[in-house]
């Protein structure tokens, strides 16, 4: 059974846009916001070369990785043919206009793969 938290509001993430979810260990989290509200959540690591998932063009229920174009399906985080990949995917509720995650997902998925290949820094030192 999910153990939701609550990680920002819908209005939060621009339309046909995203937000990152940082967390202690491991690639940071994308949400991304469909041009009918719908929310999805991916490692935010495309599974090509590790390019910034959050970084990329939200269009329909996909995202086009910044680095080299490969289209990625936003409900099950694999990259449409000719590619092969997947990236995981995280659960996400909505309720009363909060995005809520499962904090054990957050906890777990993805954590121990290496950092994004490019993208904002996420550190205060860098
Ligand atoms: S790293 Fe995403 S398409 Fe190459």
């Amino acid at each position: 059974m999910p153990n939701w938290i609550a990680v920002c509001m819908l209005s939060d993430i621009p339309v046909l846009g995203s937000r990152r979810v940082a967390r202690d260990r491991g690639p940071q989290v994308a949400l991304f916001r469909t041009a009918d509200d719908r929310v999805h959540a991916l490692l935010d690591r495309c599974p090509h070369k590790a390019g910034p998932l959050s970084q990329g063009i939200v269009f329909g229920d996909a995202v086009a990785c910044p680095l080299h174009n490969w289209t990625i399906a936003l409900d099950t985080g694999c990259a449409r043919e000719p590619d092969d990949g997947r990236t995981p995917v995280f659960q996400v509720k909505l309720e009363e206009g909060q995005v809520m995650l499962d904090r054990d997902e957050l906890d777990t998925v993805g954590i121990d793969l290496p950092p994004v290949a490019a993208g904002p820094c996420t550190r205060a030192t860098c």
